[in-house]
């Protein structure tokens, strides 16, 4: 059996954005402190950066860098976290437990987002903060004129503004569960327009992000009935786990979320493309691009992970294939999604594990690095036929595929997952592309369940071989393979 893939230009040109390998860190555990940084590791530079784990999040090339939570942001002053290290005040974390020392605040962050070449994304306080001290956060980032917070920024060893432009209202305010008071939508509706407008009055230019509830309706419909005209983007969670003896249920759970967010993003198209006539009487642009979904935060969160909130996980090469799968979701939706970060980077559901001995890439992490390498910025489309479905798998189909455009090397890279225990023959036809030879980078493990450890060779093995495209490729059993050629 052969699976015939067909690779075409689309009708439309859709944009890909880079902005989907996102990641984050929160005040969680041993995310930031003990994770990105440790002032008191000799694997640490001089700012108490850990050089071992900054190498692999540069490698990573993670154009965005979401911060500082995540729950925690409802009870996260950010005014704790400038000044000497020594003066700053150590505050119960009233969310996650422990004990925050706010050695690592703004100014750090920021730092950190320069050498790994990421954007900076806040998230406000609206739990126990006001919407003052959050246009006060606006103005040490980006004021650039003889303001308090602006000299206080430039008192703290940065003279040019850090211009961050990406503000997110809050985070999961519609879950009752944790600290928040905001999760009735009226509520929340009419706090985010306060806060908004504070900010926006501080600095214009900024883009806000308007918590959404992909299963709440009536959620969306009241905060965007509201937030629409100045919301340049909704807020989604998404994490997936496994359901007990059912291994493949990862897999289905991705596939809801593909369908989850065709939803959102019809839902999203009554909200019209660009707001004219917005109020004179504000004093702040309105909204000049359609609305985006940002997945603020994806990922494996299982009910097995270790520790207080199952947030130690050790991942599995399934658990890899699953990721990659998760990004071809992103690609194939990336008309309506344009941001998604990996939840997290270091140690608390981390791509990265580090302890005071070193740190390494956990399985996850191969996927996230190379589809970013090879990532296009326009879509292909891409239709098969012949797939084989997997044995016990609810009609999972073997291979999971998408495929992007790259118009400045003029290259096409096709993302295949190969979720089966099989090997699969499949024979591409990329209508209007010459190409004969691609490269084929392909990523393996030993097994599904292996997983990389501490002090031991990595389980993951990556080859790159030119291969023929008129002979037809075979895709490995459980692989996860990039082909690229030119067009
Ligand atoms: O990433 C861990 C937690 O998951 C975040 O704090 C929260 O936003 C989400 O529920």
């Amino acid at each position: 059996d052969i699976v015939q893939i067909d690779i075409r230009e689309p009708q439309e040109n859709i944009e890909v954005s880079a902005n989907l390998y996102g990641q984050f860190i929160e005040y969680l555990d041993n995310s930031i402190t003990g994770g990105i940084f440790d002032e008191n590791s000799p694997l640490s530079d001089a700012d108490g950066f850990r050089k071992d784990v900054l190498i692999k999040m540069e490698d990573l090339k993670t154009p965005v860098l979401r911060y500082p939570g995540g729950t925690v942001t409802k009870t996260y002053h950010w005014e704790d976290g400038i000044g000497p290290r020594s003066e700053r005040p150590a505050r119960r974390n009233l969310i996650w437990g422990g004990v925050e020392d706010n050695h690592f605040g703004t100014d750090e962050y920021i730092k950190y987002c320069r050498l790994i070449g990421a954007e900076p994304s806040i998230v406000v306080n609206m739990g126990t903060g006001t919407a003052e001290e959050a246009a006060n956060w606006v103005e040490y980032c980006n004021g650039t004129g003889n303001t308090y917070y602006a000299n206080l920024r430039r008192q703290n060893g940065s003279e040019e503004p850090y211009n961050v432009k990406l503000w997110s209202l809050g985070n999961e305010e519609a879950a009752w569960e944790d600290a928040g008071r905001l999760s009735n939508p009226e509520k929340y509706a009419e706090e985010a327009w306060y806060f908004a407008k504070m900010m926006k009055l501080t600095d214009p230019s900024i883009k806000l992000f308007s918590v959404a509830d992909p299963f709440k309706k009536e959620w969306n419909d009241v905060v965007l009935g509201s937030l629409a005209p100045i919301a340049d983007y909704i807020s989604v969670h998404w994490y997936v786990g496994t359901v007990e003896g059912k291994p493949l249920s990862i897999y289905s759970q991705i596939a809801s979320f593909d369908t989850t967010l065709t939803e959102l993003s019809s839902y999203l198209s009554q909200y019209p493309e660009k707001v004219e006539n917005f109020s004179k009487w504000y004093r702040f642009p309105s909204r000049q691009d359609a609305i985006k979904i940002s997945v603020d935060e994806w990922g494996i969160w299982e009910s097995t992970g270790g520790g207080k909130y199952n947030l130690d996980c050790r991942y599995t090469w399934r658990h890899a294939l699953a990721t990659a799968s998760f990004l071809n979701v992103f690609h194939r939706q990336a008309g309506s999604v344009t941001m998604a970060n990996w939840a997290q980077s270091v140690n608390v559901l981390g791509a990265i594990l580090a302890s005071d001995k070193g740190s390494i890439e956990q399985t996850v992490y191969y996927p996230l690095m190379y589809f970013r390498q090879y990532l296009g910025n326009s879509l292909m489309s891409v239709e098969t036929s012949g797939m084989p479905v997997i044995e016990g798998g609810e009609n999972l189909q073997a291979l999971d595929i998408s495929s992007t455009y790259n118009d400045k090397t003029n290259e096409v890279s096709v993302f295949v997952v190969n979720r089966s225990d099989k090997k699969v023959s499949a024979n591409m036809n990329i209508e209007g592309v010459k190409a004969s030879n691609a490269k084929l980078v392909q990523i393996t493990s030993v097994n599904e369940d292996a997983k990389n450890v501490i002090g031991q060779e990595s389980v993951v093995a990556v080859t790159e071989e030119n291969v023929s495209l008129r002979k037809g490729i075979k895709i490995e059993p459980l692989s996860i393979n990039i082909i690229v050629f030119k067009k």
